[in-house]
């Protein structure tokens, strides 16, 4: 393989998985995600993470081009999840006298996923591993997006292991580094990343990003996507804003509907906001778009109309996971409108007023709900309710 520097005595092993379509078997991946590990070369050899199990072959034959026949000392643990720890056993079989470094959490994840761990060496904030002339210090970051989360600052040419903070979904193809890669394709990569991965530990990540403020970071190297190395700010600033809740003045608009009418309210609501002057306006079928874009959207823009057809008197099935989804993440701090359509009974939207209470957003509007076609009442009511909520955006 191609090795990549970081420094040089510092090696990047990635590897970009186009095989895979959801990732923790739930987020698509339509352009799919890259595993990276590194290597720091000194005295004393030392793994950053490892990578997802489809690898270990070519893992295990990069490592040795890199350091022939001698013996890799440490593997540093910044995250057990198996994306990153699945080459640990193979590791651990090839380098039996290896230690395994990570913090008090750690070990109980690699005994529950894989072995009761020989060789360990546990570290804490602040708390320094020399390797010889490479110095490397740890810092915990609980919840970002496990309980074990940790990252390692390397001194010398304060680069950041930052696992799975600031990292990517995308393949890196070719280009490794922030400067060697157009970031247009990767903007919303960086972000559905978050959304989807990190998105439910947004005051945990504050945390995090005040703690990192207090290392003078030079280069940010994450368990997934680009290295950050000529403009930290790009990612930091990103992930500080949406780690807020600080949202856009857009709206998303997510509909289910059978037979039309549904949609039909929605596009009337759309087109108002519009009228109303505003400029970010995504309309979604929830039965077309996977969530991961939807949760997306959502840390985007302010406003969220949903709307939902009665489906056997209940919501419609697309439209409840997506709310489920929602209330898992618990997202903040968002205005709320509601419609819905149905055929005999009802259900969508008694049920979408639930995930309204449960949620407490600021409800702009009262529901809107049609029987059948779209008529001039309720054609009324949801300019009314595009009303309402361009209020409150442009208030
Ligand atoms: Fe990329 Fe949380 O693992």
């Amino acid at each position: 393989m191609h090795h990549v520097k970081l420094a040089d005595n510092i090696y990047y092993l990635g590897y970009n998985d186009r095989r895979t379509h959801l990732f923790e078997n739930i987020w698509p991946i339509p352009h799919g995600v890259s595993y990276n590990s590194y290597l720091i070369d000194d005295e004393k050899i030392a793994l950053v993470d490892t990578v997802e199990r489809q690898f270990i072959d070519d893992y295990l034959d990069d490592i040795h081009s890199i350091i022939g026949d001698r013996k890799v000392d440490y593997l540093i643990i910044n995250h057990m999840e198996p994306d990153h720890s699945g080459a640990l056993k193979a590791i651990v079989a090839k380098y039996p006298d290896i230690i395994l470094v990570g913090n008090k959490k750690t070990f109980g994840f690699v005994e529950s996923f894989y072995m009761k761990p020989v060789n360990t060496h546990e570290v804490y904030d602040g708390h320094v591993l020399e390797l010889g002339k490479t110095r490397v210090q740890f810092q915990a970051i609980p919840m970002v997006h496990w309980p074990e989360t940790m990252v390692s600052f390397e001194e010398t040419n304060q680069i950041l292991f930052s696992g799975d903070a600031f990292g990517s979904y995308g393949t890196l193809d070719g280009g490794i580094f922030d400067d060697e890669i157009n970031l247009d394709f990767y903007e919303i990569e960086v972000m559905r990343y978050f959304t989807n991965i990190v998105g439910k530990y947004c005051p945990h990540t504050q945390r995090a990003i005040k703690k990192l403020a207090g290392l003078d970071i030079k280069m940010i190297a994450a368990t997934h996507g680009p290295i950050w190395r000529s403009d930290l700010n790009w990612v930091l600033s990103r992930y500080d804003k949406w780690s807020s809740y600080t949202f856009d003045n857009g709206v998303i608009i997510v509909y289910g509907s059978m037979y039309g009418n549904t949609q039909k309210m929605a596009e009337v609501i759309a087109r108002q906001l519009s009228v109303r002057g505003i400029r970010d306006i995504r309309v979604y079928d929830a039965s077309k778009t996977h969530s991961s874009y939807i949760i997306n959207d959502i840390f985007k823009y302010k406003g969220f109309i949903v709307g939902s057809c009665a489906y056997n008197n209940s919501l419609f099935p697309n439209v409840e996971t997506l709310l489920s989804t929602i209330e898992h993440m618990g997202i903040k701090d968002h205005y709320l409108g509601v419609f819905g359509n149905f055929s005999w009974n009802g259900g969508g939207v008694k049920n979408l007023m639930k995930f309204a209470e449960t949620i407490n957003w600021d409800l702009v509007y009262e529901p809107v709900e049609e029987k059948g076609a779209l008529k001039k009442d309720k054609f009324e009511q949801c300019i009314a309710l595009a009303n309402a909520m361009a209020d409150k955006l442009l208030g």
